[in-house]
């Protein structure tokens, strides 16, 4: 799966530090906490149907975060949806986008690791780009598992949604080599925790499973299946995985706001074969849909 450049966004305007700014121009000052040490806090939001989906969970996200990081002028709600807003209108985006939100601790006086050197503010970036789902929802995806272990509350604590990604990125780079399309990551102890960018979901006998939130974002879209879930009376578990159950699954997907739900149709090797006769991907799905058609914040 490689993303690819949509002729579109050329012409896109960006908001940084409290301006809207063409394409070309939209930058961060070197000194910036974020080219220093990958300083920062994001979110990934979706435009559908003239809403931005989940508003304000991804901005209670985006404040935790920088809460945790220790961040001392974290911007207020309604200031960071008036820049989305404005950007999305400048840009004309009404739908089928997708908003990269940072939050960078801001910049520097001068280079150094303490916080203390943040003199000028944080600085927020909305990054709206017209990009449908990433991945292809009907074929599916192929994973392998990493050697890369996904942090838990014993490192950098995966529920910081924080733009130091080497973690990940390492594991994508072995799904690049192996041919795959992204990693499964395993927690400390070995079991599953998520891929490099999305949650992941498995089916057996009728239930649904998902690991346990310790060591993988507690995504948006995974708590939006789980009250689907709910709603559809789907037994539905939240424990520790091993991978052996996971190639033995009757249904794998992934979800996360850059690719909705996306089916699994091999890991490591081996098929991911339905040998049941429940297709609970499809009915759940088929809600998603749904809900993100209706639910979600007006632009206007
Ligand atoms: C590592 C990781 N896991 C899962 C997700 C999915 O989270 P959400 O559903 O909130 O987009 C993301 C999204 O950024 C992510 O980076």
């Amino acid at each position: 799966m490689l993303q690819e450049f949509i002729a579109e966004n050329e012409t896109i305007s960006i908001f940084v530090g409290g301006k809207l700014y063409p394409r070309h121009e939209a930058k961060v000052s070197v000194f910036d906490s974020v080219v220093q040490g990958g300083d920062a806090v994001w979110e990934g939001l979706r435009v559908y149907n003239g809403k931005i989906f989940c508003f304000n969970e991804h901005l209670a996200r985006l404040q935790s975060s920088a809460k945790t990081l220790a961040f001392t002028d974290i911007p207020a709600t309604e200031y960071i949806k008036d820049a989305i807003k404005k950007t999305l209108k400048a840009n004309q985006m009404f739908t089928d986008a997708h908003i990269r939100l940072t939050l960078t601790r801001g910049e520097k006086i001068t280079s150094g690791m303490d916080p203390r050197l943040n003199q000028k503010g944080s600085c927020l970036i909305v990054l709206a780009e017209f990009k449908p789902p990433v991945y292809d929802n009907t074929k599916g995806v192929k994973l392998i598992t990493s050697h890369i272990r996904r942090n838990s509350p014993a490192h950098l604590d995966s529920k910081i949604h924080h733009n130091n990604l080497l973690n990940n990125i390492l594991a994508k780079i072995e799904a690049n080599y192996c041919g795959a399309d992204d990693a499964i990551m395993l927690d400390n102890l070995g079991f599953v925790s998520e891929t490099n960018g999305c949650n992941i979901f498995m089916v057996k006998n009728g239930v649904l499973l998902t690991p346990n939130a310790d060591s993988c974002l507690p995504g948006i879209t995974r708590s939006i299946v789980l009250r689907i879930a709910d709603e559809l009376s789907i037994p539905m578990l939240q424990r520790n995985i091993s991978i052996a159950e996971f190639y033995n699954a009757h249904e794998v997907f992934t979800t996360g706001t850059i690719g909705e739900l996306t089916p699994v149709y091999e890991i490591d090797g081996r098929k991911i074969e339905n040998k049941s006769q429940n297709k609970l991907l499809e009915k759940i799905n088929a809600a998603f849909k749904s809900l993100i058609q209706t639910e979600g914040e007006q632009i206007d």
